[in-house]
């Protein structure tokens, strides 16, 4: 059973379960809401499922800040909801969180060991729901830190990136936040393999390897063969309103963890299926 189905990750989870031979079910938000706690309790009471992979989630970043209450109702308790509800069937829970709970301070990969800190809203209500799933889920629970997304099924950095080098001449990136962009089309298999073969407790699955935003968009701009420039700039000129880790690398110190393909092969892979526009 998917949750937040139609979203850029939860589409990706269905197509690599049916690819494994797997039944998934598909619930988009208009057929489930996971802040509603009798309707996650009914639905998952009547598909019965084995396994609950929980991507839905309110991931406006800079909308979290003024939405604070709304992001945490869905990401926190929301998501304890889901886990509640698997558990109550015997279902495994899924749930993937993100490398903004971290503060961005440490210059080494963060570890599933390291301590949290979030500094935005939305790692707030992130973190929220990771302590909402490992209380709910009776130990029956996987959470899988991932971070900077994209793929086929949503907006993303990388689609963002080919439109405007399109349009202009000159592009400023910021090149002073490094991450792990990480392909749905890769983590998709990847927490279907989880799905198969649990671990339990947090897990960090990212895109190999590490770059800035600034870095990403140049790869971008030079496998479509595109004239722009990209330019370095920094987090602060571009004044959003929520803060971002400066450094959210995302490695696993736990036996078993699924590694995905560096993050170059994961764009690669990404731009020859075809960038929705
Ligand atoms: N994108 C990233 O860079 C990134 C990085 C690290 C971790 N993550 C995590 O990865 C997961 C998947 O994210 P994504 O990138 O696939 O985001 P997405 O495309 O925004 O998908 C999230 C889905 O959840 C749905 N949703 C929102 N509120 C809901 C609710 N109350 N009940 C049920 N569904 C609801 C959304 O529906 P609507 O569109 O109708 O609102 C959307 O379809 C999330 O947990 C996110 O926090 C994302």
């Amino acid at each position: 059973m998917v949750t937040g189905a139609a979203g850029m990750l939860g589409r990706d989870v269905l197509t690599a379960a049916a690819a494994a031979g797997l039944e998934p079910i598909a619930l988009p938000r208009v057929e489930l809401d996971i802040s509603d706690a009798a309707a996650v309790d009914a639905i998952t009471r009547e598909l019965a499922p084995d396994v609950v992979v929980n991507c839905a989630a309110f991931t406006d970043v800079d909308g979290a800040e003024e939405k604070e209450h709304q992001a945490v109702a869905v990401n926190g308790p929301g998501a304890g909801n889901v886990a509640r509800a698997a558990a109550a069937q015997g279902a495994w829970t899924i749930h993937i969180s993100s490398d903004y709970v971290f503060d961005g301070a440490k210059r080494s990969p963060y570890l599933e060991s390291d301590p949290t800190a979030p500094e935005s809203a939305y790692g707030r209500s992130k973190l929220a729901g990771e302590l909402a799933v490992a209380r709910s889920a009776s130990g029956r629970h996987t959470i899988v830190r991932s971070a900077w997304l994209f793929g086929a099924g949503g907006p993303c950095f990388p689609a963002t990136i080919l439109r405007l080098a399109r349009q202009r001449e000159e592009l400023t990136v910021v090149d002073d936040q490094v991450g792990c962009p990480t392909f749905t089309g890769h983590l998709a298999p990847a927490l279907v393999a989880l799905a198969r073969d649990p671990i339990e407790g947090i897990v960090h699955v990212a895109g190999g390897g590490r770059c800035s935003w600034y870095e990403l968009a140049g790869e971008v701009v030079s496998n479509a063969g595109l004239s722009c420039h990209v330019l370095p700039g920094s987090t602060a000129a571009l004044g959003r309103p929520a803060p971002r880790p400066a450094y959210s690398v995302l490695r696993s110190e736990r036996p078993g963890v699924p590694e995905l393909p560096p993050w170059r092969e994961g764009l690669a892979a990404f731009m020859e299926a075809g960038v929705p526009s």
